[in-house]
């Protein structure tokens, strides 16, 4: 089994993470993963904590030369910002008797985990819950997800994640093949394959900016190179299309996700928005399903919790950052007197990096979905495996 798990918080000395169930010998180094931390701190409209952090990974476990060992891989990011905070972040006690370097965080921020987790954990210092909250944590998984992307990589899946809209502007990609949106978008400050688009979105960000306000938006995660038949559809749990669905809704301020065109297809009529499947003798549609093909994808590339062969197209609306230049209104947790809410240092939109999250958790679960299909303690075996798979389609 693939699993992952991160600690640390938003100001503590690092972000951790221990990502078990990897095959031996896959090549992985942490250029590969120190890539994706990059591209997470980008995107036009970032707020001033991305101008102090420059993560970079240290691998502490797990790879040897250059390879997977096929034990943990355990993973840091250490915070720059930490200079600023060591009193207020110290693990230790005795740091809680000397002079506070801030005071106790008693206004809880509507839109953030501040009040609800306050109640929850009986926490009047807000900031023993929005510290972990934080989306500072998604470089973790950015981590993580880079690792599985050099596993994925190892079998032909790729995963592109760009912004297909933005305060309302959208993004019109409908002609471009997937490898020149992942081009395009690269070279986009907001992320987004189709330049005009990026033009305007990039005014409405200082729009924004002007207006004390902030932006949401819809990133599009694509897969390509999935085999079918990744998932299954015998148990709720381990279906692939709730499981990724799920993974980028665990995403911060992420508060909708749709696979394919779900939400048309929802007021379309059936007829006009089915898959029928067709077959081309000694051919393939495409290279994993062995001769099936579909002229349409509004299943978004899973059936029945399955990859189809096509390609995987997921989509998911970020909320506008919840943390206004004008503080909302608030009510004090010790005082209970209404106050405005605490402030942080705030993005004015973070879209454009959490569609570099949202890659990194679809990679997870694709991994994970891979190696449940695959099995093996090598990269090796784990491959003749996937060769025999597809024998076996051929096969077919
Ligand atoms: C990459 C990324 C950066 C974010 N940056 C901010 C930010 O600067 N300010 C803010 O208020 N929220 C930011 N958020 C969103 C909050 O973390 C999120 O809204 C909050 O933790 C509450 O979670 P929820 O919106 O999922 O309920 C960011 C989210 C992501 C994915």
């Amino acid at each position: 089994m693939l699993r992952y798990l991160t600690a640390g918080e938003s100001h503590g000395p690092a972000l951790t993470a221990i990502v078990e169930g990897m095959p031996s010998n896959v090549p992985l180094d942490a250029a590969d993963i120190d890539a994706d931390l990059v591209r997470r701190m980008g995107g036009y409209g970032r707020g001033g904590r991305m101008k102090i952090e420059e993560d970079a990974v240290e691998i502490l476990g797990g790879v040897r030369h250059g390879k997977t060992l096929g034990g943990p891989i355990a993973l840091v990011i250490r915070n720059r910002d930490w200079a600023n905070w060591r009193a207020t972040m110290a693990p230790d006690a005795a740091a809680a008797r000397q002079a506070p370097e801030r005071p106790p965080m008693t206004r809880p921020r509507p839109g953030h985990a501040d009040l609800a987790g306050g109640l929850k954990y009986d926490h009047h210092d807000l900031r023993n819950v929005l510290e972990r909250a934080s989306a500072r944590e998604t470089a973790a998984r950015v981590a993580v997800g880079a690792v599985c992307k050099c596993l994925l990589r190892e079998f032909g899946v790729r995963v592109i994640g760009h912004v297909v809209e933005m305060g309302g502007i959208r993004a019109h990609t409908e002609r471009l093949a997937a490898a020149e949106i992942a081009d395009l978008a690269e070279g986009s400050p907001v992320r987004c394959a189709d330049p005009a688009a990026t033009r305007r979105i990039m005014a409405k960000i200082d729009e924004a900016q002007a207006r004390g306000t902030s932006l949401g938006g819809v990133f599009e995660v694509v897969v390509l190179g999935a085999p079918v038949g990744l998932g299954t559809h015998v148990h709720w749990d381990r279906r692939l299309d709730g499981r990724l669905a799920q993974a980028l809704m665990s995403i911060q301020a992420v508060k909708g996700v749709e696979i394919g065109p779900a939400f048309d297809v929802a007021r379309a009529w059936g007829c006009d928005v089915q898959d029928e499947i067709r077959y081309r003798a000694g051919g393939s549609g495409d290279a994993y399903s062995r001769g099936f093909y579909r002229e349409t994808n509004f299943a978004g590339g899973l059936e029945g919790g399955m990859t189809t062969g096509q390609p995987i197209v997921l989509r998911a609306a970020m909320k506008p950052i919840s943390t206004q230049h004008r503080p909302l209104l608030s009510v004090d947790v010790v005082s209970k007197e209404a106050s405005r809410a605490g402030v942080e240092r705030t993005d004015i939109t973070a879209v454009p990096a959490a569609a570099v999250v949202g890659e990194a958790v679809v990679a997870f679960e694709m991994a994970r979905a891979l190696r449940e299909k695959f099995g093996g303690d090598s990269l090796a075996e784990m491959r003749r495996n996937y060769t025999g798979y597809l024998d076996h389609l051929g096969a077919w």
